[in-house]
């Protein structure tokens, strides 16, 4: 059977963070719940999500309007900045149990709900945004880290006066370092050059994107009711995702707080972006040219259901199905060239 949604009146402090965290990251509970219902037909105008780097002045300064606006929601407002983060929180960090199984902690990492999950919570997260400038074509910018002009913190994020700013990042990965793709903890390496670096990180793509074929080695593994979290990531889970993860995060912090830890990662305005990314691969993997890669077709990942807050603060139950065709959500992805095809390691 499907995991189901969380019941949120038993949303408890999480078990899953380092002992000297003390953290709260359960939304406040809603009188009903809606169930999400999917729109008959592909809107004929769609949100169209831009490289975080190429915006211009008028794109940046709304979507900067549009963060400050969330960030002023009181924190009990779900959908404030506050409580978006803590959706991560929740959700993965072990503050929810499995309906019918109270002592199984929910995991949307490390298994087949990585993808679809993070699509919904950005989704939600987009259209909040949106609504508080009054733009229901506002579209959240992704991070580029796949395409060598991409392959470094955007300058967006880096502006200290900017509301996309988050200071607890690594000091030494500010524009214009080029990321590393299979970073490790206090892994730099100075030896390396850009050129070498940018090389290096391409050929990481082909393996992770285009060699794994079928949905269990990219999405990772059957995660079921009753199951235990964790039965195993995927490759775009594992790498470049986890890394990049590891490589955003302050390394002076305690736990490489705010990027480095799934109960911090959401505080820091780069993660949504960084994901933006993620889900723009996954559809990008299932177009790409020769074998032909497949979603699941296993109804208990399609039927798996989830509950975020909207932009009207209302509590709405979702469903894997409903996202696997972006489309449907009203958004795409601005087409970018893709130079790691043929990047065979
Ligand atoms: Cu929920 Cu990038 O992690």
């Amino acid at each position: 059977a499907p995991i189901q949604a969380p019941d949120l009146s038993k949303c408890h402090l999480p078990d899953d963070v380092p002992p000297t965290v003390h953290v709260e990251c359960c939304p406040p509970v809603a009188p009903k719940i809606i169930d999400y219902t999917p729109p008959a037909h592909i809107p004929s105008k769609l949100r169209v999500r831009l490289p975080a780097h190429t915006l211009d002045k008028e794109y940046i300064d709304k979507y900067n309007i549009a963060m400050e606006r969330m960030r002023a929601l009181p924190d009990d407002d779900p959908r404030s900045f506050t409580q978006q983060a803590m959706v991560h929180c929740a959700y993965c960090n072990g503050a929810y149990d499995q309906i019918g199984f109270p002592d199984i902690n929910i995991q949307v990492h490390n298994c087949w709900l990585f993808l679809p999950f993070h699509r919904w919570q950005l989704y939600f997260y987009e259209r909040i945004l949106g609504s508080l400038i009054n733009d229901p074509t506002f579209a959240l910018p992704f991070w580029n880290w796949d395409h060598p002009e991409g392959m470094r913190m955007p300058d967006i994020f880096a502006d200290p006066t900017s509301s996309l700013y988050d200071e607890n990042r690594n000091p030494n990965h500010q524009p214009p370092v080029v990321v590393d793709l299979d970073y490790t903890k206090g892994a730099d390496d100075p030896t390396i050059d850009d050129k070498q670096q940018i090389i290096h990180n391409l050929s990481i793509m082909y393996r992770q994107v285009v060699t794994p074929k079928t949905a269990e080695l990219f999405f990772g593994l059957p995660y079921r009711a009753g199951d235990q979290p964790n039965p195993g990531m995927g490759a775009l889970e594992r790498m470049p995702h986890n890394n990049l993860h590891i490589w955003g995060g302050n390394p002076n912090n305690p736990n490489n707080e705010d990027l480095g830890h799934f109960y911090s990662s959401g505080r820091d305005p780069l993660f949504y972006s960084l994901h933006a990314n993620v889900d723009r691969i996954w559809n990008i993997w299932k177009t790409l040219p020769g074998d032909k890669r497949t979603d699941f077709s296993d109804s208990d990942w399609l039927e798996t259901s989830f509950v975020f807050y909207d932009e009207k603060k209302q509590l709405v139950r979702v469903k894997v199905k409903d996202a696997v065709d972006t489309r449907l959500l009203g958004y795409t992805y601005e087409k970018r060239p893709l130079p790691w095809l043929n990047c065979k390691p």
